[in-house]
């Protein structure tokens, strides 16, 4: 008997992101007033470099969420033609000041900047996009880290959904440094068994039908259709893809939802699944790392 039948589904779960995010900024805020007990507001600075358009609207969403919670947030918006010298200077300076909790670095960045370089420069306690090289391996070994927001809010989705994860099977598609990888390392975390596939795997749709738990991150428009899926799987769509269809703009999944709809217990839709999420976790994380800058100042100054 498969350890998911024990979450008998009479009927299909659509799994309200929005829901949940606005449950998690609750929280955050709750988080916020306890630290402004003590005497600290969460301070979120946000680095946009060039006037890539999209960006420009997630980073307006991000400081208009962390405001909305009680987070102070700085925006620092900077020609496309910004130095990598200067944008580390500027990072330098935001490690420096105690008042900032948290730093953001909107990718991607304009050709002649390293991005790595630029990753890495920011302080691993002040990384809430939870990029920096100590924090993907300390999430690796299982520490209590800074961790990458979309992930980690795919998690608590399923966690919400299914509960205890313990021996689940779950199949990751997809391997980027933001979503793919990080999914591995937080779903071992929850003890699943886990399979992760990409564009050059043989039989894709094979091994995905293993999956109890279906995540897909490959930013390919409707990829995962029914015949990639076991009956009852759970599946969580991280994609987010802007189509031309019937002359109309379209926003649609990693997943094809018509198609798979009737076989799965539980599914997020696009929009309103996992994109919430993203931005509910990344003030979750400013909190968090307000709350390990604040313990690391308490435990040197006694
Ligand atoms: N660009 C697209 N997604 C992300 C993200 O999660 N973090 C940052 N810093 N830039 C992004």
């Amino acid at each position: 008997m498969s350890l998911l039948s024990q979450f008998t589904a009479s009927e299909i779960t659509v799994i309200d992101g929005k829901a949940t995010a606005a449950q998690v900024l609750e929280e955050v805020k709750h988080d916020v007033a306890a630290l402004q007990q003590q005497g600290i507001t969460p301070c979120l600075a946000v680095v946009l470099v060039g006037e890539d358009p999209a960006s420009q609207v997630y980073v307006r969403n991000k400081v208009e969420k962390a405001l909305m919670v009680g987070i102070r947030s700085l925006e620092f918006r900077f020609p496309a033609e910004l130095s990598q010298t200067e944008l580390l200077a500027k990072i330098d300076e935001l490690n420096a000041d105690q008042s900032v909790h948290g730093i953001l670095v909107q990718l991607p960045l304009p050709k002649h900047i390293d991005e790595t370089a630029v990753l890495e420069r920011i302080d691993p306690k002040k990384d809430v996009d939870g990029f920096h090289s100590e924090n993907v391996g300390g999430l690796s070994q299982g520490r209590d880290v800074l961790t990458p927001c979309t992930p980690t809010g795919c998690i608590r989705l399923l966690k919400d959904t299914l509960g205890d994860l313990t021996g689940l099977h779950a199949v990751v598609v997809g391997r980027s440094n933001i979503v793919g990888k990080p999914m591995v390392a937080l779903l071992l975390k929850e003890n699943c068994t886990v399979t992760v596939v990409h564009s050059k795997s043989q039989d894709l749709a094979q091994l995905c039908q293993l999956g109890d738990i279906v995540v897909a991150a490959v930013g390919r428009p409707r990829m995962i259709n029914a015949s990639y899926l076991k009956t009852n799987a759970v599946v969580i769509d991280v994609g987010i893809n802007r189509i031309q269809e019937n002359g109309k703009n379209r926003l649609v999944g990693d997943v094809d939802y018509d198609d798979v709809l009737p076989m799965v217990s539980a599914i997020t839709p696009v929009p309103g699944g996992v994109g919430p999420m993203t931005i509910a976790y990344l003030m979750k994380n400013t909190v968090h790392a307000a709350q390990l800058q604040h313990a690391q100042a308490h435990s040197t100054s006694v």
